[in-house]
Formats: structure tokens, sequence, C-alpha cells
């Protein structure tokens, strides 16, 4: 059983906190080269830098995964070597229907649906021509369930969920498998504003079996399985990474 990951570059977008940055860290404990992504270029270096310093061999690559030209400039050089893609990067607008301006809307979808999409398309074909990848898609409980005031983010994950499969179908027979992980909730700087809520943080306790947030490196393993040697007959599939959350009713 293989879960080492020696000889691999993944890009991670969205690395330089939260799960991004988890996923990035283990995969680099596991031997791959990784690069770290978000659209501040200074938070790139110095996450980067810290990895270094713990011996991994990483790389700093800046671009917003949601701009054209920023993401197609930054990969022009490395898109036919990209063993794994992890499409971490991710947005939330929440907000009302009546208040949810069309703008917001197209945001949402263009970071957490469309990014993955056109990046997928980049660096498929360096997969191809060597016969090996893996294209990871960090959906959510969001893909599964739905919940009010979040429209947006609920039809981006449900959509990335569907790009994973239909990708899983036409990669698969060329030796790339893409798969999606769906997270509960998980203590990052995206939930900061729910965690500081009383209620929702007695909501997300109570309505998860193991009775608390999830850590960050308590999903990397799964993203890890996924981009290894172990994992190689998992294609199309969203493994959910919850605590029990969605078990339950
Ligand atoms: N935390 C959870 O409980 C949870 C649950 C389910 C799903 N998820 C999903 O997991 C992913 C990561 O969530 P997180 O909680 O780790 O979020 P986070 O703490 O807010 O971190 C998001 C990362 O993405 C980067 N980013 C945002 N927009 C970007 C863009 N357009 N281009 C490149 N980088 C961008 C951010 O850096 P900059 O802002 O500096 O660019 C940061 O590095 C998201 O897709 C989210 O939907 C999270």
């Amino acid at each position: 059983m293989d879960f080492r990951l020696d000889g691999r570059r993944a890009l991670i977008t969205g690395s330089t906190r939260g799960l991004g940055l988890a996923i990035a860290r283990a995969m680099a404990e596991q031997g791959a080269q990784v690069i770290i992504n978000s659209r501040n270029a200074d938070d790139c270096q110095a996450t980067a830098e810290a990895l270094a310093r713990q011996g991994h061999a990483v790389q700093a690559l800046p671009f917003d995964a949601s701009d054209g030209p920023d993401r197609e400039a930054a990969l022009a050089g490395i898109r036919d070597n990209i063993d794994i893609l992890v499409n971490n990067a991710g947005i939330n607008h929440r907000v009302p229907l009546a208040d949810f301006d069309e703008g917001a809307w197209r945001n949402v979808l263009d970071v957490n649906l469309t990014a993955p999409f056109l990046l997928a398309q980049l660096v498929a074909p360096g997969m191809v021509k060597r016969g090996w990848g893996r294209i990871i898609n960090i959906a959510s409980i969001m893909a599964q369930v739905g919940r009010a005031t979040i429209p947006a983010y609920v039809s981006s994950k449900h959509g990335l969920v569907g790009l994973t499969k239909t990708l899983a179908i036409e990669l698969g027979p060329h030796g790339v498998t893409v798969n999606a992980i769906n997270p509960g909730y998980f203590a990052t700087e995206f939930n900061t504003p729910l965690m500081a809520d009383p209620d929702f943080d007695a909501m997300v306790k109570a309505h998860t079996p193991v009775g608390r947030w999830g850590d960050p490196a308590e999903l990397a393993g799964a993203a890890v399985f996924l981009a290894s040697e172990a994992g190689s007959y998992v294609n199309g599939a969203a493994l959910t990474v919850d605590g029990g959350m969605t078990a339950t009713l």
C-alpha cells in the first residue's frame, strides 16, 4: 500500500492557509514538490519559505485562479509538468436572496467552479501525455445538501462534483483520476464568523456526531490518499470528511 508522493509535483490552489495549506503540508511530508498559490504574493512566499525551512521542496506561484490572463501567465512554463492538481481555492457569499446581486453570484461561480474547470483544462494535457495524473476538487457537504442564504456556494459545489464525474470519465482511460472531497465544518479563517456566532457553533457541535469542528489536518489524509497509488482505483468519487454530520438527520 503506497501513500508516498515522491517525485510528484502538486499544485494546490489557495494554499497559504486553511485546508489548502494543510493539504500542501501533508503532500510535502509524503515527498511531493508542492506549489503554493493564492492571490497574495507575499503570503505565497512566506508560506513557501516556512515549508522549505522544514525541509520540503516547495515553490510559490501567486495568481488569481479566477482571472484568465493571470492564471495562464502563471502556468505557462509549468502546466505540462503538474502531476497533481488540487482545486481548493474557494469563496462564499452569504446574504438573503433578495439582496444577492448578480455580480456576487458570478464571482462565487467563477472562483469555485469555472476556475477548477479551466485549471483542469490547462494541466490535463501534460497528465494525459505522461499517462498519470490526479485532479482533486475540494467541494463541500454543500454539494450534498443545501443551506439558506448561500445559493451561489451550494450551486457551485454541486456543480464541482458534477464536473468531477465528467472529467473522471474523460480522463480515466488516460491514467488520470479525478475525485472530489466534501469537507464538513472545519476551523479555518473561512469560518471565523460562523465560529464566533454562539448559535452556529452550538449547531455544528450538536449536529456533528464527533461533537466538534474539524481540524484542517484531518482533511489532508483524504487528499494524500486520493493523490497516491493507494487511491489509484478511486475515480469520479466524492469523499465526505465531515465527522458524520451528513450521516444524521
Ligand atoms: N473550512 C470549511 O469548513 C470548508 C468546508 C467545506 C468546504 N470548504 C472548501 O475548502 C476550500 C478551502 O477553504 P478554507 O476554509 O481553507 O478557506 P480559507 O481559509 O478562506 O482559505 C482560502 C484560500 O484560498 C485563497 N484564495 C481565495 N480566492 C482565491 C483565488 N481567486 N485565487 C487563488 N487563491 C484564492 C486564499 O488566499 P487569498 O484570499 O489571499 O487569495 C486562501 O489561501 C474552499 O473551496 C472551501 O469552499 C471549506
